[in-house]
């Protein structure tokens, strides 16, 4: 399969290609290319930026953002100069050839560009790691050096640190290393050392002996020893409490545990993962983390590229969640509108994989077309593309300054209503309408003074101004 971007088409180039057996379709502009082609199969591709003006470049980008497409440029010397079409080569091509282009060079390249491609969708297909329905998405460089870097680490026993913000897929990875490893039969024990209470710490990690202390009525394995022989995960290690972390320090250098109150040491065999979100050298400089625990659990270190960094990833990622979840809708949920990819690639995620998750199944549920825009993903303001109505724009504004005015008045109504000029009902009426009223309080504030059944059935109107 081959898409051919180009302004004005070349039939002859469109026959030459034809004739080598390629099923090619045509698209003039980056939404007909979306039209065209079919988004699970992989595409070599052909754009040809000289037949652009310097203006249109820059809506090629969504098409060329085709997750899965080998776009090979065409471009004519003088075009080269430009830094518009340098960044686009740079960014979404394989490679580039300079008109008049030879079609043994295009032929090659563009064969080059789709087993490429096809590579990237075979990666994606089989997923590196599996945990029940969790596949691990990733196309981009610095996915696929995480996967062979994975591969390579789960063939050992070394202790394994991984760095990376919230929600890139820390424990996600955890996961990954031990299913590919020898002991991916055995437990893989998870504990979350920020969530379990100082106290309890201890014993939750080492467990304890029959009457150890009051209420210990039996034996209790702790979570080290319940992971004998497979994979023990610390995650969120940065939280571990000093005392906990001398204790960890001798488990680990002595491969052996001591349960509360017992008298004998037990021999346990895991393969250690740590994890965490938190800047573990500025920890270890204001003394809150011991460096020699560190450089025990950091053998081996994995970064978690943010999900900002992952260019292309981002859409594949999006378009993986809304397969999985499309279900959630009674509606038919196509794909995504330029302005929701646009978006995507705008915003920061703080959240990672995890926030990119949680907003694409909001907007399956949101979503009013057949396609999710950047409005149900809660992102309008990061695209340029205007997918609002007038009156959806005026709504917008609307709710905005109510916003603004309680916030400047702490929700006081008589107030925030002057502000706005409108009398203190209809602000009222207008906050339930934009769904900004809190049910008790607010009912409350409005009887202190007024009489909310004063306001005239006849006030439906959309203006804000009275
Ligand atoms: N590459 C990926 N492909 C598919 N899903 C992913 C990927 N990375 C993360 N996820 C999903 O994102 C969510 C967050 O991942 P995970 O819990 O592993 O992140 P984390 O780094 O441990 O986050 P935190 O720091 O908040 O604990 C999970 O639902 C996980 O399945
Ligand atoms: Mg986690």
């Amino acid at each position: 399969m081959l898409v051919y971007l180009s302004r004005s088409p070349d039939d002859t180039l469109v026959e030459h290609l034809t004739g080598c057996g390629w099923h090619v379709s045509i698209a003039r502009t980056s939404a007909e290319c979306a039209r065209v082609i079919r988004p699970d199969v992989p595409y070599a591709g052909i754009v040809d930026l000289s037949r652009y003006t310097a203006r249109e470049l820059g809506m090629l980008e969504t098409g060329l953002r085709q997750p899965l497409v080998g776009w090979v440029a065409l471009a004519s010397a003088d075009r080269l100069d430009e830094p518009d079409v340098r960044r686009l080569i740079r960014s979404y091509c394989f490679d580039y050839v300079k008109l008049p282009a030879s079609p043994p060079s295009v032929d090659y390249l563009l064969g080059h560009a789709f087993g490429m491609v096809s590579l990237t969708d075979l990666d994606l297909a089989t997923g590196v790691a599996s945990a029940g329905d969790d596949e691990m998405v990733g196309t981009c460089e610095a996915m696929q050096q995480l996967f062979r870097t994975i591969r390579k680490i789960a063939n050992t026993d070394a202790a394994v640190f991984i760095a990376g913000e919230s929600g890139t897929g820390k424990e996600l990875t955890a996961v990954a290393i031990h299913e590919r490893s020898p002991r991916r039969k055995e437990p893989f024990v998870a504990i979350n050392c920020g969530a379990i209470p100082h106290h309890l710490l201890q014993s939750e990690l080492f467990g304890y002996e029959r009457g150890a202390f009051t209420g210990a009525n039996q034996r209790k394995i702790g979570r080290v020893e319940a992971a004998n022989g497979g994979t023990l995960f610390l995650d969120e290690i940065g939280d571990l409490p000093l005392e906990s972390q001398a204790s960890l320090l001798r488990f680990l250098q002595e491969g052996k545990i001591e349960r509360l109150g017992g008298r004998e040491s037990v021999s346990v065999n895991v393969r250690v993962i740590s994890a965490t979100h938190v800047d573990l050298e500025g920890a270890m400089r204001d003394g809150r983390f011991r460096a020699d625990l560190f450089h025990r659990l950091c053998v081996l270190r994995i970064d978690e590229p943010p999900l900002r960094a992952r260019g292309k990833d981002i859409e594949i990622l999006a378009h993986h969640v809304l397969h999985k979840f499309k279900t959630d809708s009674a509606r038919k949920i196509r794909g995504f509108a330029p302005s929701a990819i646009e978006a995507m690639h705008k915003y920061g995620w703080p959240g990672n994989v995890r926030e990119l998750i949680n907003r694409v199944r909001r907007a399956i549920v949101m979503a009013e077309g057949k396609l999710i825009n950047a409005e149900d993903l809660d992102l309008a303001q990061f695209t340029d593309q205007e997918t609002m109505t007038l009156a959806q724009a005026r709504e917008a504004a609307e709710k905005r300054a109510i916003e603004a005015a309680l916030l400047r008045h702490r929700h006081r109504l008589n107030e925030a209503a002057i502000d706005l000029g409108i009398s203190r009902v209809t602000l009222y009426r207008l906050m339930g309408s934009h769904g900004l009223r809190d049910p008790a309080a607010s009912e409350e504030k409005l009887n202190e003074t007024d009489d909310a059944g004063a306001a005239p059935a006849s006030r439906e109107g959309k203006t804000a101004t009275e």
